[in-house]
């Protein structure tokens, strides 16, 4: 194969993800304009020191001011207690210049990760991940739906158009991303498989799959020799390992991109390819909560 055939197999989830934060910087100059100044705002609360989790939500932070939101950003001690967590997603509930409220995961052992998301107003869940929007998204009603697995679909959807009656296999059944991809996938009226830790022949499953959404955490855990040929590779994994300069790290996915892309017929890269989606999402997902809290239409 040659550089330019292996080049458009890569799917170009960096780029993808500009045009998506510029589509919605556009819309919020525009509703600025519109609606007197209504500045679509995004409330992130970060608990503890996690340093991935500091990283995330300084680009989530830097992104939504970029797109000419308002980011208001809330660090509370690893030690903080579920009366002062809950109190503070209250206040953000109450807050009618913040529209979106995410707090980031993973929380400390001490908090009940499931009383907080489901203590935050479901209108202003840009995650997607309390029981009322899951619910809404599962029984195929209008949701807030979870970044990273939205933008998955719309990676899929640009580069196969209609998925319709596609055999799709999910590696991994979080809340966060298996759970919410398989409802999306099967919304598209693909044929959905979800594998986790416990499937048996693994690799025979995913043999079998036109789509692979890899969401494991395991680094390169999915090899070549697994994927259908010309089938459309999705890699949610982002997992540090040894490089080879000593004492260097570097970030690889859950699937074996070397091998994968000899096979598949289209792959997302790890780093540039479903990351950026995901905080592109969460500001479409907050564009969109704003509008709806103020009576506009939005889709
Ligand atoms: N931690 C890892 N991914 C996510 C995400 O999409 N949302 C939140 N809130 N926390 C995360």
């Amino acid at each position: 194969m040659n550089s330019t055939e292996i080049d458009n197999r890569i799917i170009d989830g960096k780029g993808f993800a500009e045009g998506l934060r510029s589509r919605v910087a556009e819309e919020v100059t525009a509703l600025k304009a519109s609606h007197n100044g209504l500045t679509p705002g995004l409330a992130v609360i970060i608990v503890g020191e996690d340093p991935a989790s500091q990283i995330y939500v300084r680009n989530k932070n830097k992104q939504t001011i970029e797109a000419g939101m308002a980011g208001f950003e809330f660090k509370m001690p690893e030690d903080t207690s579920q009366a002062d967590l809950l109190k503070k997603v209250l206040e953000l509930n109450a807050d009618d210049k913040v529209h979106g409220i995410l707090v980031q995961l993973p929380l400390p052992d001490q908090i009940d990760e499931h009383e907080i998301i489901n203590a935050i107003d479901p209108a202003k869940d840009v995650d997607g991940f309390h029981v009322v929007n899951s619910g809404l998204l599962a029984t195929g009603q209008k949701a807030m739906v979870s970044c990273t697995p939205l933008g998955c679909l719309m990676l899929l959807k640009d580069r196969l158009g209609d998925l319709s009656g596609l055999d799709a296999v999910i590696i991994g059944r979080s809340n966060i991303v298996g759970k919410p991809m398989a409802a999306l996938l099967l919304a598209e009226s693909c044929t959905v498989t979800i594998s986790h830790s416990r499937t048996r022949d693994l690799p025979d499953v995913v043999r079998r799959a036109d789509i692979v959404v890899a969401a494991v955490g395991r680094a390169e855990m999915v090899r070549g020799d697994w994927i259908k040929p010309g089938a459309t590779v999705i890699d949610v994994g982002i997992n540090r390992v040894p490089a080879a300069e000593e004492g260097k790290t570097r970030v690889v996915g859950d699937v074996a991109f070397a091998e994968a892309i000899e096979v598949a017929g289209a792959i997302t890269p790890v780093p540039k390819g479903v990351g950026p989606m995901t905080i592109a999402c969460l500001l479409q997902n907050t564009l969109t909560a704003c509008k709806r809290q103020n009576g506009l239409e939005a889709d």
